[in-house]
This record gives C-alpha cells, structure tokens and sequence, in this order.
C-alpha cells in the first residue's frame, strides 16, 4: 500500500528573498546586513554576493509559471525589508510594495497559497547601524513593518509566518559570526535571541491588529534534534544545555512565556540576562496558528574531549567563535552515516522525533514542515537533463517519516521543499545546490531536475512512491 497524505496537504516549495532576488539597487531598495557581509572580502565562498542571485525579481512570473506547471499548491518566499521599508522606519515604499503585491497576485491567480516569510535574515543594514538585533528597539521597528506589510497584503495572503530561524539570526550572526553582520559577542547572542523573542511577539500581535482574523500566523524555527553520544549523565546533561540553547531559547517564551529552566544559570558568565524586562514574556507568548519546523539534519554532542571533539561538526560553518554561549564544556562529534553535500548527515529519523516533539510540547497546534531538502552536486547530463536521484531518495525518505509522524498524531498541514531552485546559500555562495530546479549560472535558465519531475507526481497523486 502507498503512503497517501490528506488531499488537502500542502505541496510547498520554499525561497528566501536575498538568496533569489537580486535587483538590489532597484525600486528604492538599501542595503541589508547581507548586501553589506557578503561584499565584505573573506566572508562567503567565492566573493560570492546576492546582487544578481537568481534574478527572480526580473523573472517572477517564469518563476509562478514553473511552480504552476509543477502542480504546487503553496509557495513560501520572503519579504525583503529593505525593499519594502528602506531605512527600516517611517512609510512603506509603494514600489517595493508592488513587487510582493504582483507576486501574490501570480500565485492567487495560477491556485498556488501564498506563505510569507517577513524575515529570512536580511536586515536593513541602517537598523544594524543603529545596533542590531542586541539593541531592543529592533524589535520595535520589526513589528512596525510587520504592521506595514500585513496592512498592504493581509487581504490576499492567509498564511503569514514571522521569523525563520531565529537561532541563525542569532548565533550565527552574532555569536560566531559566520552569518551577516559577523559579530562575535556571546553576550550579543543572547540579547539578539531575546529581541528576536520580543519582535516575533510584538509582530504577532501588531499582524492581528492589522489583518482580518481568518489569517494565519506563524514562526519557522530551526529546531535541533540533540543527541546525546552516550547515556552517560555527563552526555545527557551536554545535550540539556545544547536543546536549551538550539530551542528552548526560542520555543520555551513562544510556546510557553518563559526560558528554560537552566538557561540563564548555564549563561550566567556571559550575562546576567538585564535585557528582559518585566512583561517581556507575557509579549512574546502570543497565540499562535501554527508551528514552522525546518529540518535537515541531527547534532550528536557529549561532554567535552576536546581532542576528540570535531569543531566543525556542529554544522554551521568554521569560525574561531562558538555559536554556543556558555557551553564550552560540550564537545559536537559527526554523527555516523550518509552525508549531503553540505556535510550534514541524512537522519530521517530526526525529523519524525522533531514532530512527535512539538506534537507533545504544543498541544493541538497545526505543524508544518516549512524546509526540509538536500544539497547535491548536481550537473547536467549530455542530453542537458539533471538527475538527482540522491535528493529524490532524501525527500522521499524525509516525507515516508512525516507520513508515519502523522498516523502516530502528529498534526502535520504542509512540507515545503527547500528550495524551488538553486540559489545563494548564504556564506557557501552559489556552490551549494539546493533546488528542486537547476538554474545554469551564465544564462540563468531554469531546467526542472528529476526530483522536481518526482515531487510534483506526488503533488498531484498524494501518493509516495517507491523510489
Ligand atoms: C536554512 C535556511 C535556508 C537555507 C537552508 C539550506 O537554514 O533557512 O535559507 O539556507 O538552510
């Protein structure tokens, strides 16, 4: 018997606005965090930049056509903040505004649900000027575009989702620095994750204000399946600090209105944690829709061996500075088995754990799978086709074990495939492909791979074939 999904999942692909967009300059658009980092000599593979990316500004409409003619039923792309409110405070720009309203309107017209991300990560660079996410007052003026957008296209677009991965914002970002701005202030860290915190809460509630009730609000956390290398108490207790500070940080006010129990004792040398005021919480804990899970791979931790330890397994990059505040005593080891070409291990079974896990931890809360994908070093074939059985073998292992996460309750909407097509992979540059389309560099064609032949099958059947 094939595994059948409900008639009314959703079949997503995802993007990001500054991974695909290019146009930087165009319509009144200013600089990001990340136009700023990846023009910085050193930072990303290659020099690369996002200036022309994909060029999906210029070429929207072939971009709707494809997912169209792939049978999606939804489609997860973000605003760029820059384009939309350039110096990151005051009015809306009208004519970055137009760019969103033309995309929406493509996909409402060609049956494709909008989901949209207000922020992927890409600061406007003078809100970063004025202190980043460390500075409270971020927060501040994320909900005031927040408001701006949800007036502008709250009447079209149902689906709204605040941040994605909050952790990269803040860890990455500001703790060891591979991501845009690349600061490496532990402390910075913690106050980035706490405003990030107040911005998804305040933006909540500012989208509910501003938009008709019937829409959906949710947040895209990059929640880490944790495992420990041992059953031995020293583990057990290196993967408890690991969880609490990969997604107890974030879940534990969203979810629950307080941070973990052990997380300020664990950080205690690198804040006192002054930054939360009083009602903070009670701010950031706001109903939500639904929960956005983005999943790709397992962290395998134990207490420290450091000779034993390998600093690059963790995952997130190489830098001289830990992304993990306050958590020296925790050695990351590759976890065994298969590897995508990013390094990561393929564990399906992460996902199904991540599921059950936010089945329990929020009860009655709709669950997406808002990413979950693979890197391949795809190329094409003389006949000019891509094969990539690899990635169909991994979206399809992933999606079985979604499937399972369901019949055993797990309350799963929607996965959205990352990506609809190849883009700039943040600090690895274009070397990186993630797309369920290739898109050829020089000419900046798009040609459907196999695993975008393979999904959209199951789009229109529901069905999850053999491989
Ligand atoms: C996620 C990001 C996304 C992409 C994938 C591979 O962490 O949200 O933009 O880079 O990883």
């Amino acid at each position: 018997m094939p595994d059948r999904f409900p008639s009314d999942f959703l079949w997503g692909v995802a993007t990001s606005a500054y991974q695909i967009e290019g146009a930087v300059a165009e319509g009144g658009r200013t600089p990001s965090i990340w136009d700023t980092f990846s023009h910085t000599p050193g930072r990303t593979a290659g020099g690369d930049t996002g200036d022309v990316a994909v060029d999906h500004f210029h070429r929207m409409r072939e971009d709707v056509a494809l997912m169209a003619e792939l049978g999606l039923t939804s489609y997860r792309f973000s605003v760029s903040w820059s384009r939309v409110q350039p110096t990151g405070r005051g009015p809306a720009v009208q004519l970055g505004l137009d760019f969103y309203q033309r995309l929406v309107d493509e996909l409402l017209d060609r049956g494709i649900a909008p989901a949209l991300t207000l922020y992927h990560w890409d600061l406007p660079q003078e809100l970063e000027d004025a202190g980043g996410w460390p500075a409270r007052d971020t927060a501040c003026r994320f909900a005031e575009y927040a408001a701006l957008v949800g007036a502008a296209l709250g009447d079209r677009v149902e689906r709204w989702i605040t941040l994605n991965e909050p952790w990269c914002s803040a860890f990455l970002g500001y703790g060891s620095g591979v991501h845009a701005p690349g600061r490496t202030s532990p402390e910075a860290s913690l106050q980035a994750a706490h405003h990030l915190n107040l911005a998804h809460g305040q933006a909540t509630s500012a989208l509910r204000a501003a938009m008709p009730a019937r829409n959906q609000i949710a947040v895209s956390l990059n929640s880490a399946v944790v495992r420990p290398r041992s059953q031995d108490p020293a583990d057990l207790e290196a993967a408890r600090r690991i969880d609490d500070l990969a997604n107890g940080v974030f879940h534990g006010p969203m979810l629950h209105g307080a941070y973990p129990e052990h997380l300020f004792a664990d950080t205690a040398s690198v804040t006192d944690w002054a930054f939360v005021h009083d009602g903070d919480l009670r701010a950031i804990h706001q109903p939500l829709d639904a929960l956005g899970l983005n999943y790709y791979t397992t962290s395998l931790v134990s207490a420290a061996e450091p000779d034993r330890a390998d600093s690059r397994a963790d995952g997130h990059g190489t830098s001289a500075h830990s992304p993990w505040p306050g958590a020296a005593s925790v050695a990351f080891h590759q976890p065994p088995g298969e590897r995508t070409a990013m390094g990561w291990a393929i564990d399906p079974s992460g996902l199904y754990d991540l599921l059950l896990r936010y089945t329990k931890e929020a009860p009655g809360l709709p669950l997406l799978v808002t990413e979950n994908g693979a890197a391949c070093d795809d190329r094409p074939g003389p006949d000019g086709a891509v094969h990539d059985p690899d990635r169909i073998r991994y979206l399809r292992d992933h999606l079985a074990v979604v499937r399972r996460a369901m019949e055993a309750g797990a309350d799963v909407r929607g996965y959205y495939l990352w990506s609809l097509m190849d883009n700039f992979e943040w600090s690895y540059g274009y070397g990186k492909r993630f797309g369920a389309v290739y898109v050829d560099y020089e000419t900046l064609a798009r040609t459907p791979k196999s695993s975008a032949r393979w999904y959209a099958e199951l789009a229109r059947t529901g069905e999850l074939p053999e491989v």
